[in-house]
């Protein structure tokens, strides 16, 4: 970040305020009202936080209407076809591509914290079998303050390392655990010859009746999903990892609430309702009625999959994950499968109807990871879990950025109160 010097004039009645600019690396110039209350008695409105930085930071940048995404810097397309996702987690979190030594290192880091904490496998048979895995995932993620006490203490960058380390081992472990709850058969255990997305694979789908190989398309387009899904900078659940961490809160209770905010379908809860729209519109024919009922201002119904808060153009990721949607489907031999081609029919409409065209709404990385997920076999309530896990290291690198920044303090927006002022209370008989 650097002070340009430029300065924008605030007049307010009779006075002038002068407000710094920022100028970033990359996007748009970022006024400084810090002082603006303190000098001038105001406060600044902005619901959704649509023209507001909240911080800064060096990990991610995004440029919605290039539809750009660059992780330190490397395009996302870049990254997904030509690296994998633990390196990218290295990335996202060291701030630099890994030398080989220190990728075997970190792999070999992550792969030894797989496994959770025997006593962890009691605590999930608390939850009811036909409990939301996204339910069962913020629980037990909260829950591992109360397992791993040794890495809580926030102040010390080893405890931080070490928490960083087990919360990106385990969260595949924990929602593979969740998703054999639900369907009650026996949870599997990670497996360290195996790479993080195979293995991930192994515990949903291996059962201890009998050998389960994994395909490496399935891994490869498994690891993808992951890779894509890594970071998107200040979204809402990462500024919501951020607002909990700020009062100092632990990084699993922080992680946990992070977990709870992505599962609005608004958020990463969109995966699930995306194919669960899918499945409603039923069959091709249906598809004008729905796109109908999108553009209708009076009907709340909205395309799930489509649309984005920052991407007015496409969704970088959603390129990428297209294309491993057509190689997974086409490697199952499902491309005939009446729900896809519902999918397929309906992102050709959407694309071609002048309403999604005028208001910029495309395909996101919502709508392909949906369609490739269910089609390796992953029941719709996983979807999201599968967007937390692979969130973890994104929530966990801002985080981290945080902790270590010494401007960090406690997050405390202000309001527009418009409630009623000061009145004398009535005892009740005389209301
Ligand atoms: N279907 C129909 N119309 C839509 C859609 C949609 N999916 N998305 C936006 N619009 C319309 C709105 O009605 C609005 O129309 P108006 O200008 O006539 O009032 C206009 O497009 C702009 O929409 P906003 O809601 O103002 O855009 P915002 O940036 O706030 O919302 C969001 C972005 C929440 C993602 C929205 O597009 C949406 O609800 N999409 C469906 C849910 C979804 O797929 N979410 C996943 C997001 S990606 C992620 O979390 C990984």
């Amino acid at each position: 970040m650097t002070d340009t010097q430029k300065t924008a004039t605030l007049s307010l009645d009779g006075k002038s305020y002068e407000l710094p600019i920022f100028s970033p690396t990359a996007g748009p110039d970022v006024l400084d009202i810090r002082k603006l209350y303190a000098q001038a008695g105001v406060f600044t409105y902005d619901p959704g936080f649509t023209s507001t930085a909240s911080c800064d930071s060096t990990i991610t940048f995004i440029d919605g209407g290039k539809g750009e995404l660059l992780h330190r810097g490397y395009p996302i397309d870049q990254l997904a076809s030509q690296s994998h996702y633990l390196e990218v987690c290295y990335l996202l979190l060291y701030g630099e591509l890994p030398s080989a030594t220190q990728l075997e290192d970190f792999e070999n880091r992550v792969t030894r914290h797989t496994m959770v904490h025997e006593q962890m496998h009691n605590f999930f048979r608390g939850f009811r079998r036909d409990a939301h895995p996204m339910a069962t995932l913020v629980g037990v993620v909260g829950a591992m303050s109360a397992f791993y006490h040794d890495s809580t203490d926030i102040s010390d960058p080893w405890q931080r390392e070490v928490a960083s380390v087990r919360l990106i081992a385990k969260l595949p472990t924990i929602a593979a655990m969740a998703y054999k709850y639900s369907i009650g058969q026996p949870f599997v255990y990670p497996r360290n010859d195996l790479d993080y997305a195979a293995n991930f694979l192994h515990m949903c789908f291996s059962v201890p009746a009998e050998e389960y190989q994994v395909d490496p398309i399935l891994s490869r387009a498994m690891d993808r999903i992951f890779t894509l899904h890594a970071d998107h900078e200040q979204n809402a659940s990462t500024s919501t990892v951020r607002l909990a961490s700020s009062s100092g809160a632990n990084p699993f209770a922080a992680i946990a609430a992070g977990i709870a905010c992505l599962w609005g379908p608004a958020h990463g809860g969109a995966n699930q309702a995306c194919l669960e729209m899918l499945k409603e519109i039923g069959s091709v024919d249906r598809i004008p009625e729905f796109i109908a009922r999108a553009k209708d201002k009076e009907d709340p119904f909205r395309l799930m999959g489509f649309g984005h808060r920052v991407y007015k153009n496409t969704d970088p990721r959603a390129t990428v994950l297209k294309q491993s949607a057509d190689e997974v489907l086409e490697l199952l031999g499902v491309e005939d499968n009446p729900l896809l081609q519902v999918a397929k029919e309906l992102e050709r409409t959407a694309l071609n109807d002048p309403y999604f065209k005028e208001k910029k709404l495309f395909p996101n990385v919502d709508f392909y990871s949906g369609i490739i997920l269910e089609a390796m076999g992953f029941p719709t309530s996983m979807f999201t879990p599968i967007f937390a896990l692979s969130r973890t290291v994104g929530w966990i690198s801002q985080w981290k950025e945080m902790i270590a920044d010494p401007q960090n303090k406690i997050g405390r927006p202000r309001q527009l109160y418009l409630g009623e002022t000061a009145r004398d209370y009535s005892d009740i008989e005389n209301r």
